[in-house]
């Protein structure tokens, strides 16, 4: 790693108050035991490696076939593969963007037109409070328990416009269940708060596959859900995030959206389409079987070593957290980082404390089995050297 990106990237504190997760997820690009970011970087599968082979005639797709039928095809294929059967077809209200980020750019702009104050889960991906925040929106935390178990507190959604859940969370894997969902969508509607989720992670677990839009519809609360395919299929970052919304959001998101983006490539439609149906004919249960496997090999390298535990054990996610009782989790960090491993400490998902994310460190499992079994075993080295 030259010292060139590191000046760039500016993290001499990594995970301190000045450095955010995709700065250090930048500092383990070249490496070849980058366990830090949560991109799908795995081998193709068979399947999927077929497609690529069949890239040429998706270009000529793209080139001949009006983008809106490949933009229909994509959405239809993406959703029935992850069970969202009742998401709206209708034009515009699946707004295609180049990552999910930029649809979260467009949301939060949108919000901050009439919302002053979020709701945001905690801990969750620090770019989704810093775009929330970079919007001019104060973010209230809401914290995983109280969130997944009994109702919101009146006084929270009399005071934020808004309420924002990652589901499955990243870094916990955590899920919101249909009752726990409904409940919410109930309780948003009754006090006019717009009700947000980011399902990027779906993909990898079918308890958040059943169909949320059936639930978001019935309950008449203002939604919006930011969907994504780039954390599922190792294409080399061609992917595609998606802002769908309600007809009656109420908020500028189509205009927002002409404000920064014409549309995406037809060609990444095309991919999309191919890819999701790879993934109803097999391809996910491959994925989710992949997954697991990476997920037990981790705990089992890690078993035995005092003080180090896993504090997520039903997550299905393509991310790992791991905690060292007596070693910060940017302790764990510089000591890999002799060993050209990148994991990274969770600091930054505790966007409203950090001092709580100090004793763990997340582990992407979306990669190759034998550079991942590598950089474990460098892990457990280096933890049981302590
Ligand atoms: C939950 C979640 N949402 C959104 C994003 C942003 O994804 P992208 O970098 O593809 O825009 C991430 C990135 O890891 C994430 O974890």
């Amino acid at each position: 790693m030259s010292g060139m990106l590191r000046d760039k990237t500016d993290v001499r504190a990594p995970g301190g108050d000045s450095g955010n997760l995709t700065q250090l997820e930048f500092l383990a690009l070249n490496s070849e035991f980058n366990i830090a970011d949560g991109h799908a970087r795995q081998a193709l599968t068979a399947g999927q490696s077929k497609i690529v082979e069949d890239l040429p005639l998706l270009f000529a797709e793209g080139e001949k076939r009006p983008v809106e039928e490949l933009e229909t095809e994509a959405h239809a294929a993406f959703f029935t593969a992850l069970g969202q059967h009742s998401y709206p077809a209708t034009p515009g209200r699946v707004l295609s963007c180049y990552s999910s980020s930029v649809a979260m750019e467009i949301l939060s702009r949108a919000l901050a037109e009439t919302v002053e104050s979020v709701a945001l889960v905690h801990p969750t991906f620090d770019n989704i409070a810093d775009l929330l925040r970079g919007n001019g929106l104060k973010l209230v935390p809401l914290e995983e328990d109280p969130l997944h178990g009994a109702d919101l507190d009146p006084a929270l959604l009399k005071s934020v416009g808004c309420v924002f859940i990652t589901t499955p969370n990243n870094p916990t894997g955590r899920v919101v269940s249909k009752e726990r969902l409904t409940r919410l969508a109930e309780q948003c509607a009754e006090y006019g708060v717009v009700l947000a989720l980011d399902t990027c992670f779906r993909g990898f677990d079918t308890r958040a596959q059943y169909d949320h839009y059936e639930v978001l519809n019935a309950s008449g609360v203002r939604w919006a859900v930011i969907e994504d395919t780039g954390k599922l299929w190792p294409t080399l970052d061609l992917k595609v995030g998606m802002l769908v919304h309600a007809e009656n959001l109420g908020l500028p998101v189509e205009k927002i959206y002409s404000d920064i983006l014409l549309g995406v490539s037809p060609l990444l439609l095309a991919m999309v389409r191919r890819f999701s149906e790879d993934a109803a004919n097999g391809g996910l249960e491959d994925l989710h079987r992949f997954i697991a496997g990476h997920r037990a090999m981790v705990r089992a390298e890690l078993a035995g070593l005092p003080g180090v535990s896993v504090p997520d054990p039903d997550s299905r996610a393509s991310v790992e957290r791991v905690r060292i009782d007596d070693l910060t989790g940017t302790q764990v960090w510089a000591l890999l980082r002799e060993h050209n491993v990148y994991a990274l400490p969770c600091r930054p998902f505790h966007w409203a404390d950090h001092s709580q994310g100090d004793h763990t460190l997340r582990l992407a499992l979306a990669r190759s089995t034998d550079p991942l079994t590598r950089s474990v075993r460098a892990l457990r080295h280096v933890l049981s050297s302590r």
